[in-house]
């Protein structure tokens, strides 16, 4: 599959007005994603669980305007008007016009609100511009609607393009729409797979990880000193860079077995030690910097130390930021529950963490 076959031919339908709206998710990574070629192309395969109560909803209006030379939006972020986020979507536009070729013929007012809390580090571009780019498939859909109920493939042929959308927005948020595993990037072991855009996990996963829980501790809430499109660029002539995506390579083959066999012990030591890789890449790029503040590396020890005592299955995984993702099976939700509570709430700021669980995707409202 190639980009070209995302071009639309024709649209067959005229609309003047109208509104979608989408919620989609956020996801956490497994294997993660660091580094990436031109085209927002990944350098390594990854794969992330999608969440389920962390989400994005987003309400796209549109109306035909006169002109057509140049794109026109406004957004707003729980009704207050955001024009700091103007620049990533335009961006965003300009990289998908192609693809959309109606961009230009319409003015479109986004409106979108976050489930978790506004400024909480938790990063909404995955779910945002996912939850964006169904809203621009669904229009897209109205335009070349016939009346007849979508085939299998013309379903199927959406949920791809809007991953290859929203992956142009922001590379993680291709793996947002659909659940509960979905890897991105191409990988010799994994069926369908592609740099274009994510899929669904194809193979076995063992009931060890049905209904998996992710309790999100918010360490720091504050702005990153360093964007995740900034580290990804200081991969570039990174000492280690092609090790690295060696490694995760390696990882994802590692964790087909993992998933199908349902080894916790394994999973536990992939899934942190990718964490612990993607913070030594930031700490070891020029210029270096550090995403994880003393609290952090606090919640770590207690969960080495609480795992070493109990014996239980609970490990952590970070993103590009401060907050740990206390990842755990079902069956432990209770204890694990009360050991967040009792040990490592304290290191949240203002005490606050968020509850999710492996989610199944992005829908349609
Ligand atoms: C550490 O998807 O936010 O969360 O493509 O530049 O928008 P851009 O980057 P982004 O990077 C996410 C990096 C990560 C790991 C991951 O989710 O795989």
């Amino acid at each position: 599959m190639t980009e070209k076959e995302f071009i639309p031919k024709s649209y067959s339908n005229t609309i003047e007005n109208g509104s979608v709206t989408w919620s989609s998710p956020s996801n956490i990574a497994l294997v993660k994603y660091w580094g990436k070629k031109a085209h927002q192309i990944p350098e390594n395969p990854s794969i992330s669980f999608t969440l389920n109560n962390c989400k994005t909803v987003t309400k796209l209006s549109f109306s035909k305007k006169e002109s057509q030379t140049d794109f026109s939006f406004e957004v707003y972020l729980d009704g207050e008007k955001k024009d700091d986020f103007k620049p990533k979507i335009k961006t965003f536009f300009e990289r998908v016009e192609v693809y959309l070729p109606f961009l230009k013929a319409y003015h479109f007012k986004i409106e979108t609100s976050n489930t978790f809390p506004h400024s909480s580090g938790i990063a909404s571009s995955a779910s945002g511009m996912s939850a964006l780019a169904l809203c621009l498939m669904s229009i897209e859909g109205e335009l070349i609607e016939t009346n007849v109920i979508p085939s299998a493939v013309e379903e199927s042929h959406f949920i791809k393009k809007a991953s290859f959308l929203a992956r142009l927005g922001s590379g993680s948020a291709c793996r947002s729409l659909e659940g509960d595993l979905v890897v991105w990037g191409k990988h010799d072991e994994i069926k369908g797979s592609s740099d274009l855009f994510g899929v669904k996990y194809p193979y076995k996963v063992h009931p060890n990880f049905k209904n998996y829980q992710d309790t999100i501790l918010l360490v720091d809430k504050g702005e990153k000193q360093v964007s995740s499109t900034v580290g990804h660029n200081l991969m570039h002539g990174h000492p280690f860079a092609q090790e690295r995506f060696k490694q995760a390579d390696k990882n994802l083959s590692d964790v087909i077995s993992i998933l199908n066999e349902g080894d916790l012990d394994k999973f536990v030591a992939l899934v942190e030690n990718e964490a612990l890789t993607l913070h030594a890449m930031m700490m070891t790029s020029m210029p270096y910097f550090i995403l994880m503040k003393p609290n952090t590396l606090e919640i770590i020890n207690k969960i080495w130390a609480y795992r070493k005592s109990t014996g239980s299955k609970v490990c952590f995984t970070l993103d590009a930021g401060a907050n740990v993702h206390v990842l755990y099976p079902e069956y432990e939700s209770g204890k694990v529950l009360e050991f967040i509570k009792n040990e490592l709430v304290a290191y949240c700021q203002n005490g606050q963490y968020i509850c999710d669980v492996i989610g199944l995707g992005a829908n349609k409202l």
